[in-house]
């Protein structure tokens, strides 16, 4: 059924920008804005728009060009103004300007409102890399700059405090809360300390990524044609197949009646978080698109709900700690 109800905005920290509490993620796991047809892009987008969806992230890599491309397009095509906010990797050597041109030519933008860094960050992140993003601040290319939640733990830390950046993407879901939550040492893949209340503190907005985990917190194996075929983790368990047994455990959320399905308690439950500005999803289909839409609508799950899902998952080897 086609849902009327409006996406809520949320507060970008400190940027003065409003955006939804739901995103459009453009990227290759979810696939719809690479693989899907022109007309399945423009439905989406759309459809995205009409439901109060005002945030698309994208990134060169997705797609090698394509995702861009196709998010400009689709954009221009429905007459919609956007936030939309694209990344740079310098991995390979690649050149902060000359990397934002390309997007900006591939978006047939002047420029995008956030531009952030698609590398993981390490100790020299904040004053080798981070003052090229702000030349481009400068130059009236981008609005506002931000980076990727991974990497060395007290670089982010460093860099969130520092007051270098306006967002951070945060990797924060049921399998690994540590973004939002204290976690017993040893029980997630990275303990990110909390990155997410420390972030709201220094007015950093925060884009929450991999909420599903890539697909792993809906509980079900197959994926959809137009999705990845396989996807490797970050930062939720050693491998999909495991992320998927430890989405199973949290089968209660919806048994005791907190959610209607999996997919809904995973992306109501970074929303609880006050300092999360808006919850990225990938889509594979407008359906997905739909059903995450009357999720959010929801609301952030209750505090009871929070507590079950720390019991649960510490039943199956991680989770938040007491407190
Ligand atoms: N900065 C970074 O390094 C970084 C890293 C990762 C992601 N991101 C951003 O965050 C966005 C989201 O991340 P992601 O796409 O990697 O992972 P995700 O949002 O955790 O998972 C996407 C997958 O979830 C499943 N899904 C989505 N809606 C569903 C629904 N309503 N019901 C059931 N399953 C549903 C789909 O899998 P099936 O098709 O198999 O059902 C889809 O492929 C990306 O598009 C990108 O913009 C950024």
């Amino acid at each position: 059924m086609r849902s009327n109800t409006a996406v809520e905005e949320r507060p970008l920290g400190r940027t003065g920008l409003r955006v939804s509490s739901l995103g459009f993620g453009c990227g290759n796991v979810g696939g719809l804005l690479v693989r899907g047809t022109r007309a399945e892009r423009e439905r989406a987008v759309a459809r995205a728009i009409e439901l109060g969806i005002t945030y698309f992230d994208t990134a060169p890599s997705y797609g090698d060009g394509l995702s861009e491309q196709h998010l400009g397009e689709a954009l221009r095509a429905v007459g919609a103004d956007a936030v939309v906010g694209t990344k740079v990797s310098l991995r390979d050597g690649g050149d902060v300007e000359r990397s934002l041109d390309a997007s900006l030519e591939r978006l047939g933008r002047d420029e995008v409102d956030l531009f952030q860094l698609h590398d993981p960050v390490g100790p020299e992140t904040l004053e080798r890399v981070l003052p090229a993003l702000e030349r481009m601040r400068a130059a009236g290319r981008t609005r506002f700059v931000g980076i990727t939640g991974l990497g060395d733990t007290d670089a982010l830390h460093a860099i969130v405090e520092s007051g270098a950046v306006d967002t951070v993407q945060a990797f924060f879901n049921l399998l690994n809360p540590s973004a939002g939550y204290p976690v017993p040492a040893g029980s997630v893949e990275q303990d990110f300390r909390e990155l997410v209340p420390r972030a709201h503190d220094h007015g950093v907005g925060v884009i929450v990524v991999r909420a599903l985990a890539g697909g792993a917190l809906s509980g079900e194996p197959d994926r959809h044609p137009v999705a990845a075929p396989a996807v490797d983790p970050i930062a939720s368990g050693p491998s999909y197949g495991d992320d998927l047994l430890r989405a199973q455990a949290l089968r209660p959320l919806v048994e005791e009646g907190f959610a209607g399905s999996l997919v809904e308690a995973a992306l109501r439950f970074p929303l609880a978080s006050e300092g999360v500005s808006t919850v990225l999803l990938g889509y594979s289909s407008l359906e997905q698109l739909e059903a995450a839409a009357d999720a959010v609508a929801k609301g952030p799950l209750p505090p009871e709900a929070l507590q079950l899902a720390e019991r649960e998952q510490r039943l199956a080897g991680g989770g938040h700690a007491e407190g």
